[in-house]
């Protein structure tokens, strides 16, 4: 008797199951953006989208992807401290950089060539960021224009400077990103020469297409002959130059009215050297495990940095930020914003704009959530007093 209303009742939840939207998942993978139920959901679902190769080049760290991994374990050594009986109904969670106020302190990173994930690329990304009022920084190697990409966004966007090995072209890509009116320039700093991309080379191993086969038409593999080049002398140009020095930056500090960002400090020491030379801004960066080995988290550099660029300068951390808890984390330790690279490239390669609207989103929501369960109610509230374990 007991046994039949066991199976009736498993029967019914099967048919519950038959017509709920967890059946729109294969393999466990959503198949539906209103499925997923936190950011790491999309990664699968991108996984699934993507070609192996292009997959594998966002996927990747460098040797043994350890650096990488760090960068995210970071975040789970910092615990929250909430306060209690604090009256949240209403929080404000907008931030002010540069005289702009975003709605969160949330950021799109720069990644290049997004047309590899998704046939709309940047443009894609620039929708959503304008819907969800979120900053995006524009890689050099972007697979749409600057000025393309920054009519879709509804405002000019953050440039990223990769100077490649000419300093001629890195000036006319300097003067570009002012013409078409962005902000901010953010100059990466560290990938000066190789990197041991392990991960997207074994990745690539997987798919033999030839490498045109999987790109959306008119995907331009070659870095050098993507819109920002367009009219520019690349012969023998390489994209990252080892030659590079703080010499450059103050030539920039020159050439420029833009802000400038230096993407990539890890140290007290280079935090110093930024302020010394003028710099407006800092993103505390590894390169989101792409960079060097170094097995440092940026939540570990994180403290360091803020402490050699002192007080005035903002600073904005990336690496391993997946939940709104980390942002919060980031915020309490001092940063200015907190950056998102994979997260809504998943996004955008498992469903379009959608998918990363419904990121953006989500950070969003968790992030609003860490507020108010640890009793804050601005941003400017959330300091130090609100984690320990640093
Ligand atoms: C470029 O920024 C890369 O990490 O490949």
């Amino acid at each position: 008797m007991y046994r039949a209303r066991e199976d009736a009742s498993r029967r019914r939840f099967l048919a519950y199951l038959a017509g709920s939207p967890l059946l729109a998942m294969q393999d466990g993978v959503i198949t539906d953006v209103k499925d997923a139920l936190n950011v790491m959901d999309f990664e699968a679902a991108a996984r699934k989208a993507i070609p192996p190769a292009h997959f594998g080049y966002l996927a990747t760290g460098v040797d043994d992807d350890s650096t990488l991994k760090a960068n995210r374990e970071g975040w789970s050594h910092i615990k929250l401290r909430p306060r209690r009986l604090i009256d949240v109904s209403k929080v404000d969670m907008s931030v002010e950089v540069f005289g702009t106020k975003w709605e969160t302190p949330i950021v799109m990173c720069p990644v290049s060539g997004q047309r590899a994930f998704h046939e709309e690329g940047e443009l894609a990304v620039a929708r959503a960021g304008k819907q969800k009022k979120t900053l995006q920084i524009l890689s050099t190697f972007t697979s749409t224009s600057v000025e393309d990409v920054s009519a879709a966004a509804g405002r000019p966007v953050w440039y990223q400077l990769y100077t490649t090995t000419s300093l001629a072209v890195a000036e006319r890509l300097v003067m570009r990103a002012e013409a078409a009116g962005c902000p901010v320039l953010a100059l990466t700093v560290d990938l000066p020469a190789g990197r041991n991309t392990e991960t997207q080379k074994r990745m690539r191993l997987l798919d033999k297409r030839p490498c045109m086969a999987c790109h959306a038409p008119s995907f331009e593999v070659s870095r050098f002959r993507r819109p920002m080049f367009e009219g520019l002398d690349v012969k023998g140009l390489e994209p990252y130059n080892p030659a590079l020095t703080w010499d450059f930056v103050d030539r920039l500090k020159k050439m420029t009215k833009m802000k400038l960002v230096v993407k990539g400090i890890v140290t007290r020491e280079d935090a110093r050297l930024c302020r010394e030379h003028g710099v407006d801004g800092i993103v505390v960066s590894n390169h989101g495990g792409r960079a060097e080995e170094s097995l440092r988290a940026t939540v570990e550099s994180l403290p360091e940095v803020l402490d050699g660029a002192g007080a005035g300068i903002p600073v904005l951390v990336d690496g391993g930020i997946r939940r709104g808890t980390d942002v919060f984390k980031a915020l309490a330790l001092g940063a200015r914003a907190a950056c998102i690279g994979r997260p809504y490239v998943w996004g955008l390669g498992a469903f379009g704009q959608a998918g990363v609207e419904r990121v953006l989103e989500m950070l969003r929501g968790e992030f609003e959530l860490a507020m108010k369960q640890c009793g804050t109610t601005s941003v400017e509230q959330i300091g130090r007093a609100y984690v320990t374990g640093t």
